[in-house]
């Protein structure tokens, strides 16, 4: 039951689901009484974020806040954009980021520098997959899903260029292999 596409499987779809099990366990273990201000690094951590929320604690608190630093290409532009937060207000919360893929480290640097400057009380990080031959700035990861090799991966809601979010598994992106816009 898996949609057709040309590309090398990494992770496949129920090893994902899987460990996303796991690292909910881990989380709400974690967090016996009260539970972590959650915020999702969209677009590409949705899908994650909706299989941790499956298993994580009904009534948690949930905000999406979008982060870019990749344009439409596969390598990292160096400056990330964050988005308005609107009313998301995290002074004294322990604030738990959702992300797809830690890359270089910016984007989670960038979050928890400014919800630490809005008086978070604690930031933690929970991530699907992370590529450590790639970080430029080190940052502390307290929920991994998968470490992985440095190739540029598509699917469970990672894109490239806004494709491919819909492929069940985590596949490698190859441009040879990619069917043409609208075949
Ligand atoms: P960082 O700031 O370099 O750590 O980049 C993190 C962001 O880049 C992630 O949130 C992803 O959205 C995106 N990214 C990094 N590597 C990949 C990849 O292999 N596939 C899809 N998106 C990626
Ligand atoms: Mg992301």
């Amino acid at each position: 039951m898996s949609l057709q596409h040309p590309f090398r499987v990494l992770i496949p779809h129920d090893s994902v689901l899987r460990r996303i099990r796991e690292v909910a366990a881990a989380i709400a273990a974690d967090f016996p009484n009260e539970p972590p201000l959650g915020i999702v690094v969209i677009d590409g951590a949705r899908m994650f974020a909706r299989h941790l929320q499956k298993y994580l604690q009904v009534g948690m608190e949930w905000h999406e806040l979008r982060a870019s630093s990749y344009g439409s290409g596969t390598t990292s532009s160096g400056a990330v954009q964050l988005g308005g937060e609107g009313r998301l207000s995290v002074a004294g919360r322990t604030v738990l980021v959702i992300e797809d893929i830690v890359d270089t480290g910016r984007t989670i640097a960038a979050l928890m520098e400014r919800f630490l400057a809005q008086g978070a009380r604690e930031v933690r990080v929970a991530t699907l997959l992370s590529k450590p031959a790639r970080r430029v700035v080190e940052v502390p990861l307290h929920y991994t899903g998968f470490e992985i090799p440095d190739e540029f991966v598509i699917g469970f809601g990672m894109d490239y260029a806004g494709r491919f979010r819909e492929i069940e598994e985590v596949v490698v992106y190859e441009e040879s292999r990619a069917p043409a816009v609208g075949s």
